[in-house]
């Protein structure tokens, strides 16, 4: 029997008890190759089975690379060197560079932190729920709070990766270069933090899918895997992600705080592509890549299926409808599917430009309606300034349906 009928079966308390458990057996069997199994496998343990992230207490993951030391400081990557100094240019203080006396409140009529028909109420009713306008004006902050959230412990990790990095890596411009990395990162996990706790005053625990995703790069040994989860697949992911919000939300603070995180943003990402595109064509065998390829395969699936603010979900709904009922309320909300668009847009042409989307693996991509983004600009066709420009002029946000209604979803997967 079909473990979606067994549940069916059951009352609805025990029911949601038991779904995501079985709902992370389906995500460990989805993952192909055995070589990425070792690796997602005892994170996705940890992350989807044990809910390490969930405990309330500091998590310890041992992390397993090795320092790289170079005495003769050679000066090896002049395109480094140059972001280098960029960064150091670009700094910013999030305590005085931001105004933070500006009073946000997620109720205001005036003010939408997100656009009203953000969300699928519609289909929130069809499962039963019926919201007023008051309770779908919390429920859309909530939205904003959680997708803050997951912004802030993506950061976190970043801020950890970063260091990583900096150690192990070998081009020594990329060493000093990953120093500016690290205080960039710093100052994402300040200005996330503070917004959620003093503007929003709330802060939802990490998502399980992106737990499994730090967790298996941070104790990944290869200094290449934790560059291609964090600043090509994470970092990719979250740009995409800071770039939809930015469009969408009217909160002047919020912007001003997602501009200047963009911005800081795109030089992250040059930077993993800078370093990845030169390993993966001259150091890596064909194996090793294909490798590769399949891991970021199997991390985007991961993202764009089941990134679907469970957190909000257990919340609000738990009980009063199942999860598979809230994925059809995520994936035909609006605003939610845009964002699952958009975040594959800047991560797509990464893929292509250090090597990781190849002939073998775009009919994957393919599949899952990812095929748009093939031959998009990659980071070192993208600066920051352009970025932003690029967002103030297209169209802004509207509640029609996805451009591409035959996108296929999980559950057709
Ligand atoms: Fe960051
Ligand atoms: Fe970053």
């Amino acid at each position: 029997m079909k473990v979606s009928k067994v549940l069916a079966l059951m009352p609805n308390a025990a029911r949601a008890r038991l779904e995501p458990y079985f709902e992370a057996m389906e995500i460990l069997q989805e993952v192909k190759d055995p070589r990425v199994m070792k690796s997602l496998g005892p994170a996705g343990v940890r992350g989807l089975l044990l809910q390490r992230g969930k405990q309330g207490v500091p998590t310890r993951i041992k992390a397993h690379h090795s320092a790289y030391f170079d005495w003769t400081y050679p000066s090896d990557f002049p395109e480094m060197l140059d972001l280098y100094r960029r960064a150091k240019d670009s700094q910013w203080n999030a305590e005085t560079d931001l105004d933070w006396r500006t009073s946000v409140d997620p109720m205001s009529p005036e003010v939408n932190i997100l656009p009203a028909e953000f969300l699928n109420y519609e289909a929130l009713r069809d499962a039963g729920v019926r919201l007023d306008g008051a309770e779908k004006k919390r429920l859309t902050a909530d939205i904003v709070s959680w997708m803050l959230s997951q912004f802030l412990h993506g950061e976190q990790g970043a801020l950890f990766a970063a260091a990583q990095v900096t150690e192990a890596v070998q081009f020594f411009d990329g060493k000093l270069y990953g120093a500016t990395q690290v205080v960039d990162e710093a100052r994402h996990v300040e200005v996330f933090h503070r917004y959620l706790d003093a503007k929003l005053n709330k802060l939802y625990q990490i998502n399980d899918n992106l737990f499994v995703i730090i967790d298996a790069l941070m104790s990944d040994a290869r200094w290449d895997m934790k560059f291609l989860g964090m600043q090509i697949m994470v970092e990719g992911l979250a740009l995409g992600a800071f770039g939809m919000l930015y469009k969408m939300t009217e909160e002047p603070l919020l912007r001003d705080l997602l501009r200047r995180v963009i911005q800081d943003e795109a030089r992250h990402v040059h930077y993993g592509v800078l370093a990845l595109r030169e390993h993966i064509r001259n150091e890596l065998s064909e194996s090793e890549r294909r490798e590769r390829e399949d891991w970021c395969f199997e991390v985007s699936l991961l993202m764009r299926n089941r990134f679907v603010a469970y957190e909000v979900y257990e919340e609000w709904f738990s009980g009063l409808m199942n999860r598979e009922q809230w994925r059809t309320v995520v994936y035909s909300s609006p605003g939610l599917e845009a964002f699952r668009r958009v975040m594959f847009r800047r991560l797509v042409p990464n893929l292509r430009e250090i090597g990781l989307l190849s002939d073998r693996i775009r009919p994957h991509y393919a599949r899952v309606g990812l095929a748009k983004y093939f031959e998009g600009p990659a980071a070192l066709e993208l600066t920051g300034d352009g970025m932003i420009h690029e967002l103030e002029t297209s169209p802004r946000f509207s509640s029609k349906p996805p451009e591409s209604p035959g996108m296929p979803t999980v559950m057709e997967l």
